[in-house]
C-alpha cells in the first residue's frame, strides 16, 4: 500500500490569515489524505446520507463522493455540510457541484445541502430538545477533520454541549460525539483527529463516551509528528480512525501507520482489542501500539536464515489431554507417578514444580497406559499455548530444567507446547537461546503483526524464522539467568540477530 501526505492549506497563509484559521480550527486536508480516509470506509447502504461537519473548501466529501463513484456500490448520495466561515462557502458551492457532474456521470444521484451555521450549537441545541424541537437528522456515514482548540468551562459551546448530555473541553471532540449520536446504527465516521483524546485525564469522559457508543475498526498513526500538517506547522500528533455505530467492540482491531511523507510505505498489523484498550482499564486508555515495530520486526526476522526444520528441532503440542487421564492424575507427587507440568507451573523462566496449592494436579500415574504419552526428561523448551490478555507478551517460553525436577519421565499437559531433538531433550545452551528468542520483544512484534489472536499454536512456531544453532547457543551461554527483565533479554538478542 502507499499513499498519504500532509495536510496542506490550500490558499497562500500569511501571517493574519494563519492567526484567523487559528481561531477557527481551519486547518484544510490535501487531497491525498482525503482520499486516504474516504478508502477506510467499510461497505455502505445503495443511499447514503453522509456528514461533512466543519467541511472547509468540502475536499473531504469530495474524495469520499470519488471513492463511491469509483466503487460503484452507492445508487445516491445525500450530503449534509456545515461550514461556519463565510468566505469559504463559494468555493464549497462549487466544489458540491463539481461532485453533482462526478456522480452523474456514474450514474449516482446526489444532492447537497450546505448549513452556513455553527454545527456545534446547532446540533447541542436539536439533540436536547428531542421530541419538542426539530428532530436531529440521521446520517449513514460522516467523513470530518473537526476544527480544534480548548472550550472553556463557561463557553457557550460548553454550556449548549452539557445541555445535550456532552462533557468534553475541546471543539474536536465536542464535534466527534455530536457526530456519532446523529449516526444511524452501523454508521460509519472515518475522522482526523489530534491523538490526545487517547490518553490523559482530560479526555477520559469522552473516552468512555466513544466507547459505549463505537466500535473502533482500525487506527492509522502518523510516524512524524508533524506529517499530517506539516505546512500548517502545528505541533500536534494526528490519527485518523475509523469507527461505526454499535456497542460491541470488535475482537479485532487494525492498527496502521505512515510516515506522512508522500508515497510512503504503509505498514499494519492486526491485533486483539483487549491490547489497545484493556477491558479492566478504568481511565480507558487507547494504546496505539506501533505500527513501525511490528514492519521493523519483520524485517529483522525475515534477515534470519534458520526454520526449526532445518535446525532439527520440533515443536509439539503437550500429548496429556488430562480429562482423558482423570483416573491417573493426583494432586501430590507419590511414589510411581512422573512430574505433569502445565502452564501454572511457569515460574520466572524456568518451571516451579510441584506447586501443591495449585488447581491443577501436578502429577500423572506412570504405567503402561500412560507412558506412550510421557516424555523421557530432559531440557525442553516450554511455551504458553494460551496467553493471558493481561500478560505483556504474546510469546511466554520458560526452560524445563531436568535438575529442578528430578525424575525420569515427564508429563507436558495440553496446553503447553515443547520443544525437543527426536521426542529428547535439547542440549541446554540451545534451550536457553531458544528460551531468550522466544522471549524477545522483536519477536513478541512480530508475532503480533500477522496474528490477532492471544494463541501460540505450534504451527506458529514452526512458521517463524530462527537463527542458527551456532547463534542460538550464543545467547544461551551468554544468559546469566532466566528471571531476567525483559531490556537484559532484548540486549542480548539483539546483539546477535542484528549482528545478522
Ligand atoms: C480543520 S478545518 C477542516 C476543513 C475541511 N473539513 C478539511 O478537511 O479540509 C475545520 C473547519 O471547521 C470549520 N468550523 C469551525 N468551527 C465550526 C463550527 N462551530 N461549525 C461549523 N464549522 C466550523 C472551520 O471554519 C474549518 O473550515
Amino acid at each position: 500500500m502507499t499513499c498519504m501526505d500532509t495536510v496542506v492549506d490550500i490558499r497562500a497563509a500569511d501571517i493574519g490569515e494563519r492567526e484567523r484559521k487559528g481561531g477557527i480550527g481551519q486547518f484544510f486536508t490535501s487531497s491525498m489524505v482525503a482520499d486516504f480516509m474516504a478508502s477506510m470506509f467499510g461497505p455502505l447502504p445503495q443511499t447514503v446520507r453522509i456528514l461533512d461537519a466543519g467541511a472547509g473548501y468540502g475536499m473531504l466529501t469530495t474524495a469520499f463522493v470519488a471513492r463511491c463513484c469509483a466503487a460503484g456500490d452507492v445508487r445516491a448520495i445525500e450530503a449534509t455540510l456545515y461550514e461556519i466561515d463565510g468566505q469559504v462557502l463559494d468555493v464549497l458551492n462549487a466544489a458540491m457541484r463539481d461532485c453533482g457532474r462526478l456522480c452523474a456521470a456514474s450514474n449516482i444521484r446526489f444532492s447537497f445541502t450546505i448549513h452556513a451555521t455553527d454545527f456545534i450549537h446547532e446540533m447541542s441545541t436539536r439533540l436536547t430538545e428531542g421530541l419538542f424541537g426539530s428532530a436531529p437528522p440521521v446520517f449513514d456515514a460522516a467523513i470530518v477533520n473537526p476544527p480544534y482548540r480548548k472550550i472553556g468551562v463557561d463557553s457557550r459551546e460548553r454550556k449548549s454541549l452539557h445541555a445535550a448530555g456532552i462533557d468534553t473541553g475541546n471543539l474536536y471532540t465536542a464535534f466527534i460525539a455530536l457526530i456519532y449520536r446523529l449516526l444511524a446504527p452501523d454508521g460509519q465516521l472515518v475522522a482526523i483527529t489530534p491523538r490526545s483524546f487517547c490518553n490523559g485525564p482530560y479526555f477520559r469522559s469522552f473516552r468512555k463516551d466513544i466507547l459505549k457508543r463505537m466500535e473502533l475498526r482500525r487506527i492509522h498513526v502518523f510516524e512524524s509528528r508533524r506529517a499530517a500538517f506539516r505546512e500548517d506547522n502545528v505541533l500536534q500528533e494526528n490519527i485518523i480512525f475509523h469507527a461505526a455505530k454499535g456497542n460491541r467492540q470488535p475482537h479485532e482491531i487494525i492498527i496502521s501507520a505512515s510516515s506522512g511523507k508522500e508515497g510512503g510505505e504503509i505498514t499494519q498489523a492486526v491485533l486483539p482489542f483487549a491490547e489497545v484498550v484493556h477491558p479492566e482499564d478504568a481511565e480507558k486508555f487507547i494504546r496505539i501500539p506501533s505500527a513501525v515495530d511490528h514492519a521493523a520486526a519483520r524485517e529483522t526476522l525475515s534477515g534470519l536464515g534458520e526454520s526449526l526444520a532445518s535446525l532439527g528441532i520440533t515443536v509439539s503440542t503437550g500429548p496429556v489431554v488430562d480429562f482423558r487421564f482423570r483416573e491417573s492424575l493426583r494432586r501430590k507427587p507419590e511414589p510411581g507417578t512422573a512430574p505433569l507440568l502445565y502452564p501454572c507451573h511457569f515460574n520466572g523462566g524456568t518451571v516451579c514444580w510441584p506447586k501443591l496449592d495449585a488447581r491443577k494436579p501436578n502429577a500423572i500415574v506412570d504405567n503402561a497406559k500412560t507412558r506412550s504419552w510421557l516424555v523421557p526428561s530432559g531440557t525442553y523448551l516450554l511455551t504458553k499455548r494460551f496467553s493471558a490478555k493481561e500478560e505483556r507478551r504474546r510469546l511466554v517460553a520458560c526452560v524445563f530444567d531436568p535438575g529442578r525436577v528430578k525424575a525420569e519421565w515427564v508429563g507436558f499437559e495440553n496446553h503447553l507446547n515443547y520443544f525437543h531433538e527426536n521426542g529428547g531433550g535439547l542440549e541446554p545452551a540451545l534451550a536457553a537461546g531458544l528460551f531468550a528468542f522466544l522471549n524477545s520483544t522483536v519477536v513478541d512484534q512480530y508475532f503480533r503483526g500477522f496474528s490477532g489472536h492471544t494463541q501460540v499454536n505450534a504451527t506458529d512456531l514452526r512458521a517463524l524464522p530462527y537463527p542458527g544453532r551456532n547463534t542460538l547457543q550464543t545467547i544461551g551461554r551468554e544468559l546469566p539467568a532466566f528471571d531476567l527483565a525483559q531490556n537484559e533479554i532484548d540486549q542480548i538478542v539483539g546483539r546477535h540477530i542484528h549482528a545478522g
